[in-house]
């Protein structure tokens, strides 16, 4: 039986959760939402290709109403994303241009949204994806996927940052990627990069663990040490969970069918660990909270990528009545 009542009233950070456009029109989703959490990130309306469809037009309906809905119902907003290499509008993709001209048109992206929402968001994802698996820059190696990266190189990085900072002032910085959460190698490359910022005085307020894995795969010994490097970097910055879910399919296995209740119960231990280790392991004044990435299972983008499964990788089941492992996540909450 799950007994949670509100998942955010047991934290002092925010609980986030990923949404889709359709939330402004499904109320069962809202009260949901409403429930539990206290900020939201737009799954895909405030990427590049929903905001900036050509290069003389910016699209802010759909953000502007999620915003509007946030702060009517007292959720902050985590923004997503300034400059990532995938979901960009065709033009961008086919802009050419010198290093200068690709400088100006990215700074020109930056400013005008985060100009925008000046004032109203608690943090931007500035950059996402950025970095290969071992390491080393995405677009550094031939085959890579980046334009930013093949058209600038790695200084996109930091002019991003610095343009957010002067439309915003306030809002918190973040950089952005997956496998951070176990991958060593990734992670010594991004906290490389944050090193050189920082002492640029390039302004980064975070680094997003996005956190998209598998049922007791990292394991949490891992997962620990992985969140102590972040917490370690100095001057501080903070360390955000930004898009958790728990697929229930290990690779290689066939694809489960049904979701039993020892499984859930499986599910229900490992949320249950992950936020005992953020708790564990991230002082207060460095929690960038918590966001899951979807709120119901039937809603989760692993239902169609990379290919169609059943992955019941969230809190919530498919008609939004609570998980077990919506209890693992408040159980640990609870017993901080
Ligand atoms: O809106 C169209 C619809 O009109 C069309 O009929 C349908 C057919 O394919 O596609 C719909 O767009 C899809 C969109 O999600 C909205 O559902 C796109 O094809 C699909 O590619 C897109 O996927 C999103 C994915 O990012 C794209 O990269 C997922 O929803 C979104 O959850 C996912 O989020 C990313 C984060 O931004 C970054 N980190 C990884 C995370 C998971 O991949």
């Amino acid at each position: 039986e799950v007994t949670v009542t509100s998942l955010k009233a047991l934290a002092n950070f925010p609980i986030g959760v990923a949404v889709p456009e359709s939330l402004l029109t499904d109320t069962a989703h809202q009260d949901v939402v409403i429930q539990h959490f206290s900020q939201l990130t737009s799954e895909n309306d405030m990427k590049m290709d929903a905001m900036h469809p050509s290069e003389t037009t910016f699209n802010f309906a759909k953000a502007d109403a999620l915003l509007s809905f946030a702060e009517a119902n007292n959720l902050t907003v985590h923004g997503h994303v300034l400059v990532w290499h995938n979901q960009i509008p065709d033009w961008m993709r086919n802009f050419s241009g010198d290093t200068n001209a690709w400088v100006a048109m990215m700074e020109n992206h930056v400013t005008t949204i985060a100009t925008k929402y000046a004032g109203r968001l608690e943090t931007w994802d500035v950059v996402n994806e950025a970095f290969n698996e071992d390491g080393s820059y995405r677009g550094s190696a031939a085959g890579d996927d980046s334009v930013w990266y093949t058209n600038i190189g790695e200084s996109f990085i930091p002019k991003a940052f610095t343009a957010a900072r002067a439309a915003d002032p306030d809002v918190d910085l973040y950089y952005n990627d997956y496998n951070l959460i176990w991958n060593s190698d990734k992670l010594d490359g991004v906290i490389q990069m944050v090193n050189d910022m920082q002492a640029d005085g390039v302004p980064i307020d975070g680094i997003g663990f996005q956190s998209h894995i598998t049922v007791n795969s990292p394991d949490i010994s891992t997962i620990k040490a992985q969140m102590q490097k972040v917490v370690d970097i100095r001057p501080k910055i903070k360390l955000k969970i930004t898009e958790l879910d728990v697929r229930m399919n290990n690779e290689g296995d066939a694809a489960l069918t049904t979701f039993t209740a020892a499984r859930a119960e499986v599910q229900k231990q490992y949320y249950f660990d992950i936020v005992e280790a953020y708790l564990d392991i991230v002082p207060e004044d460095q929690r960038g909270g918590i966001t899951v990435w979807g709120t119901n299972d039937g809603g989760s983008w692993l239902q169609y990528f990379p290919v169609p499964t059943v992955e019941w990788p969230l809190l919530f089941n498919d008609d939004f009545t609570p998980k077990p492992s919506l209890q693992g996540f408040a159980d640990a909450l609870e017993a901080a």
